[in-house]
């Protein structure tokens, strides 16, 4: 993907966040093939919301999850339809959700305060507004590095909400119109019978709100596909898919014909991820004692990822300039211009120099969007989307 001399032939300022679309879309691809034609993808904007990324997007997925007023305009802007959208998320303020039953957006609602509420922006509207219930795993899943349910966590309804948001929907017929359920259970997992853990679950609970009563024509079953880390191996999609598929057949052959639910799978970080790599130069260097440091003009500021914060972090590649020859013996430590010790972005075998670069790969899902660009007043990152020939450069368009 993003091999030593295919980095050494990004001539672009630094510091630079370069994406690969055909990477993006033989990921898409991949998943499509596993999964089969019927699946739904959707693709989560949180994990990049790069105006030309959405751009690619919007030939190859089939709709976005998106959870901000930010993102419902990204997604406009790159002429998504408000029915190809899902909104969840868990503090959507009053005037995120009067917009999405306004627009048409469905929303995946979290409380039964926010499906009372979405009723009657629905009634004030004179709609009906379409209504995913997001459904808690009752057991945060240990096959996820980061677990998105528990006692302290507000994502999606647990049993007894779901029994309150159930009494809700029998009351609002005139104005919630319940398209389905959502079940998200976390992000990076790589093991094959963890996620399929996750699905039965996921299905279980649908099955609860089917047994209720309620006919469901969608089932999200959320997605957090882990990529490959520091020697460890992605999530195996293609032998993930079939097995998946033959469960949600199952599933779905159990419901008359005319009744068999759609299902969802959304992604963030399995599309994109391995499709990004941020670009950097070597500033300045100093030797203290066995210690190398090289001071990038890149860090923390724009890949937070990359302080290893949040997990396992982007890992660095040195990419001398074609005609420096091999680096020197040794081990440098890379530190970004940030004014504190938090912006170590780990250290690489080599002696680097002034103008050397270095590149940290895996940088495209969870980059610039998770990270202090305005920490210390830097300019925001340049991203580049390698999908044409020539490839322009976009100037920070993010903000
Ligand atoms: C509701 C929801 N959907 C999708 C995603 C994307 O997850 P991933 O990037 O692991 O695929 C997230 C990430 O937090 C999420 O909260």
């Amino acid at each position: 993907m993003w091999p030593t001399e295919r980095l050494a032939a990004l001539d672009y300022p630094t510091p630079v966040f370069v994406y690969d679309g055909a990477e993006v879309r033989r990921r898409v691809d991949l998943v499509r093939r596993a999964f089969g034609s019927e699946i739904r993808l959707l693709y989560a904007v949180k994990a990049n919301p790069l105006p030309a990324l959405l751009g690619t997007m919007a030939t190859v997925v089939d709709g976005l999850d998106v959870a901000s007023e930010g993102e419902m305009n990204a997604a406009d802007a790159a002429g998504f339809a408000p029915d190809r959208l899902r909104l969840a998320g868990p503090g959507k303020t009053a005037a995120l959700l009067e917009r999405a039953v306004r627009s048409g957006v469905p929303v995946s609602v979290e409380t039964p305060g926010e499906l009372t509420d979405v009723a009657g922006y629905a009634r004030a509207l004179g709609r009906r507004a379409q209504v995913l219930l997001r459904l808690e795993p009752r057991e945060p899943r240990r096959a996820f590095g980061v677990q998105m349910s528990g006692p302290t966590h507000p994502f999606g309804l647990d049993a007894e909400e779901t029994v309150a948001a159930l009494d809700i929907l029998r009351a609002a017929p005139d104005a919630i119109d319940l398209l389905g359920v959502h079940v998200y259970s976390g992000t990076q997992c790589r093991s094959i019978r963890g996620w399929m853990g996750h699905l039965a679950e996921a299905l279980d609970l649908a099955e609860a709100v089917r047994r209720a009563g309620f006919a469901l024509r969608e089932i999200n079953v959320g997605g957090g596909f882990g990529v490959a880390h520091s020697g460890t191996e992605a999530l195996d999609v293609a032998a993930l898919g079939p097995r998946a598929r033959r469960t949600l057949d199952r599933f779905a052959a159990a419901a008359a014909e005319a009744a068999r639910p759609r299902f969802v799978l959304e992604l963030g970080r399995y599309l994109v991820a391995d499709a990004g790599v941020y670009l950097t130069t070597v500033l300045r260097t100093k030797t203290r004692g066995a210690h190398h440091i090289a001071v990038l003009d890149g860090g923390a500021h724009h890949l937070w990822a990359a302080t290893g914060q949040l997990g396992p972090s982007p890992p660095p590649v040195a990419v001398s300039p074609p005609g420096r020859g091999s680096l020197a013996p040794g081990r440098t430590h890379l530190m970004g211009p940030l004014c504190t010790p938090l912006d170590h972005l780990g250290a690489i075998a080599g002696r680097l120099r002034q103008g050397d670069r270095v590149a940290f790969i895996q940088a495209g899902a969870y980059g610039a969007t998770l990270s202090p660009l305005r920490f210390l007043g830097h300019p925001a990152p340049r991203e580049v989307l390698l999908d044409r020939d020539p490839a322009p450069i976009e100037p920070a368009a993010r903000r």
